[in-house]
């Protein structure tokens, strides 16, 4: 096939000489903007304005109207073509959105944006914003590495944290701005939640409830003495539907009594799909919106004629009823941010051996990035092996969490003391 050379020629031309095509449907943020003009100033134009010939001669863009709009009295490369309207319409609507379409390999984008950064100071911010975009936070080096939950230590640990349900843990964070606060209680419990988050409100809560599995989950249950709720039972992934719900329906209410809004990751599963739809039903006035965990790497299904459960859903409820689906506490500037988060290979922690339904740690810092202010509080009513408490000390946020088995809570308190802050018994 012999493809078409559509360039007449190069020519040079003042940014405000150039003409705005109405059909433009594109529209720049701030940050968009901002970023041009740092690369710009640093490189200079090394990619031209596409124009079409107007019958008066004109110049109509077709893509570079952000460039033309900036630079309106410099002079800009220009590339004339000899498209027709229909063709350049075409051409508007497709060009910039395939570019957008690419996917990314993280760890060669997270490589060469180290290595700009290391050539130019002045590439930082755009750097960040371009990490944001992708949600592929970009400043991990300069925090302490994740450490790994020590499940399979978990009765170790309890001999060396001797945690008891009932107590309070406070974690100074190395941000400086106060402590971490974890209980070992139940969720379910209005007086637990309110003792953990002592009188604040926080901007999210985030979490995974247990989604009740069933007797073949790869758990070995959530067992804590002296319990006296009746989710608290030997294996919380277990339990029968009235119970089920009743667990759900507890811990939202008290989450969203503490918190602007909740954020609940959860699966539709055989076991759990009836109470699933009857959970969404009572809380459907609180319903804010739902977005996807599309999971890179899904566990084939185990069973004959099922699909592959490849995603996730995150539920966000707020107390107002009838709420918009507008998020007060959004982080992101307009169109930012896709309603379905893609996770990375290898996003997995090592709990997950232990239990389906654990984060990643990038995972919980993307909900802590895109919806709580820098000086909230998080609260996780699950905490498992405490991966949001790791995460909001990794985002400078405060996290409040509970956590019902106390060995687990051991668990989370090594992996604090693993990345250097110094848990303190309160009472
Ligand atoms: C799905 S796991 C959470 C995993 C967590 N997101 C992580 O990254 O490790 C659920 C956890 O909730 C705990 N749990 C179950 N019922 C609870 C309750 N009523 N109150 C507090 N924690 C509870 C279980 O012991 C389990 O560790």
């Amino acid at each position: 096939m012999e493809i078409r050379d559509r360039i007449i020629e190069l020519r040079r031309v003042k940014g405000s000489e150039l003409v705005p095509n109405p059909r433009n449907f594109r529209k720049h943020p701030e940050r968009q903007r901002s970023g041009l003009r740092t690369l710009v100033a640093k490189i200079g134009f090394a990619g031209a304005e596409l124009v079409r010939i107007l019958p008066d001669g004109g110049l109509m863009l077709i893509d570079g109207h952000l460039r033309a709009d900036e630079f309106k009295n410099s002079v800009l490369p220009v590339l004339v073509t000899d498209l027709d309207e229909d063709e350049a319409n075409a051409l508007l609507a497709t060009f910039d959105s395939l570019g957008g379409m690419a996917e990314i390999d993280v760890a060669l984008y997270k490589e060469l944006s180290s290595m700009v950064k290391n050539s130019f100071d002045e590439f930082e911010d755009v750097l960040e914003d371009i990490g944001d975009f992708y949600d592929v936070p970009l400043d991990e080096g300069a925090q302490p590495e994740a450490p790994e939950a020590q499940i399979d230590r978990a009765d170790e640990l309890l001999k060396v944290w001797q945690v008891e349900r009932g107590q309070l843990w406070v974690i100074p964070s190395k941000s400086g701005k106060g402590v971490h606060r974890l209980l070992c209680g139940d969720s379910t419990n209005a007086d637990d939640v309110a003792r953990v988050m002592a009188g604040e409100r926080a901007d999210i809560c985030f979490t995974s409830p247990p989604y009740n599995m069933g007797e073949n989950a790869q758990t070995d249950g959530y067992l804590g003495k002296g319990n006296k709720s009746k989710y608290t039972s030997v294996n919380a992934d277990n339990l029968d539907d009235n119970s089920y719900f009743d667990l759900l329906r507890m811990f939202t209410q008290n989450a969203i009594n503490h918190c602007e809004y909740v954020f609940v990751n959860i699966q539709m599963l055989a076991k759990n799909k009836f109470v699933f739809i009857d959970y969404l039903h009572e809380f459907k006035k609180h319903v804010v919106d739902v977005a996807i965990w599309n999971k890179a790497q899904a566990q084939p299904a185990l069973a004959e004629n099922i699909f592959t459960s490849a995603f996730e859903f995150i539920l966000c409820f707020t107390e107002d009823e009838f709420p918009s689906r507008a998020i007060r506490t959004a982080q992101f500037d307009r169109g930012m941010l896709r309603n379905v988060y893609e996770s990375g290979n290898g996003s997995r922690n090592e709990f997950a051996d232990m239990h389906a339904a654990t984060f990643p740690v990038e995972f919980v810092s993307w909900g802590i990035n895109n919806f709580s202010n820098k000086d909230s509080g998080v609260y996780d009513p699950f905490l498992g092996s405490g991966t949001t408490l790791v995460a909001c000390e990794q985002t400078g946020r405060l996290g409040r969490g509970i956590e019902l088995a106390e060995k687990y809570c051991a668990v989370i308190l090594q992996r604090l003391a693993d990345m250097g802050l110094q848990p303190e018994l309160v009472s």
